[in-house]
């Protein structure tokens, strides 16, 4: 057996890691209840006659609870997520520092390396690539929750909700354009989870850096100094 020296770092709060994992669930039941919403294929074109429909819980009505209170958990779920970037350093690890020289030759670096052109990367405690993705999805899901919201307020034209986010419908051209935009930001939130959990999968296997329980246990584990260890010392 080799033995190798390894270094342990605490990254990840508690909260972040709660947050991530109620945010991922609400992903998964805000995409599934989504579709459903979009095109209730799961009971087939005519869907069940309306009484069975109510016994069986499958209506349009509750699937739409369903979505509208993950949104609620979801929108909530972001304005903590805010809140903890003012306290640990390693929830701050999304900010992509853009205005650094190598952040993009970085980014390059892992586009190649993740393409299996280039062999070796640098250590990171998150590599650029990361950085710029996870800051796009935030982006992405305030948008999911802007113009979910001001759908919810079509109902209630003078309600809180159309006053608040009200202002996307004619910005995005309307009420079709907000659901059709809606919908193709949730395919493409899903195409990130993917890409997410096949990613962490392959760090976690091929660079032996406890990837996939830092998620759990807030560490990971490094053989030499990651370049950016600044971002959380
Ligand atoms: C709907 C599903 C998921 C979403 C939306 C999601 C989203 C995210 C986001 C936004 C981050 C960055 C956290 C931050 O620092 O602010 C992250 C990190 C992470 N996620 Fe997920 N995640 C999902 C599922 C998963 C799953 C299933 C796993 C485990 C297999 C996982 C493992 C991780 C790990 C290990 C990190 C830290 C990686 C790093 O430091 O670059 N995630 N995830
Ligand atoms: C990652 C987050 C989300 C995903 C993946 C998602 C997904 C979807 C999808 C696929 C649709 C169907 C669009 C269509 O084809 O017309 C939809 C509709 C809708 N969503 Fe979301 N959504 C998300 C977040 C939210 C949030 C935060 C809210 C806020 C309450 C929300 C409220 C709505 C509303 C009001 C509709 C239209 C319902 C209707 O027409 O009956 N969504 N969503």
């Amino acid at each position: 057996m080799r033995e190798e020296l390894v270094k342990r770092i605490y990254i990840f709060s508690p909260s972040l890691r709660i947050w991530h994992w109620i945010n991922a669930v609400c992903i998964v039941i805000l995409f599934l209840t989504g579709l459903y919403i979009g095109n209730p294929f799961f009971i087939g074109s005519q869907g069940l006659e309306a009484t069975y429909a109510y016994a069986h819980r499958l209506t349009m009505d509750f699937i739409r609870f369903i979505h509208f209170s993950a949104g609620y958990v979801l929108m909530v779920m972001l304005l903590f997520r805010l809140f903890l970037l003012f306290f640990n350093k390693g929830d701050r690890l999304i900010i992509p520092r853009v205005w650094k020289g190598d952040f993009w030759k970085g980014v390059g670096e892992m586009v190649l390396h993740y393409l299996f052109i280039k062999p070796w990367h640098r250590t990171y405690i998150r590599n650029p690539l990361a950085r710029l993705a996870y800051f796009l999805l935030y982006l992405a899901l305030i948008f999911m929750v802007i113009t979910g919201f001001a759908m919810y307020g079509l109902s209630d034209p003078a309600g809180f909700w159309a006053k608040l986010f009200g202002w996307i419908v004619p910005m995005l051209g309307g009420e079709f354009l907000v659901h059709a935009w809606h919908h193709w930001f949730a395919w493409i939130i899903i195409f990130f989870v993917i890409i997410h959990v096949y990613l962490v999968i392959r760090y976690d296997v091929i660079e032996k850096e406890g990837e996939v329980s830092s998620m759990f246990s807030g560490m990971k584990t490094f053989k030499e100094t990651p370049v950016d260890v600044e971002d959380v010392a």
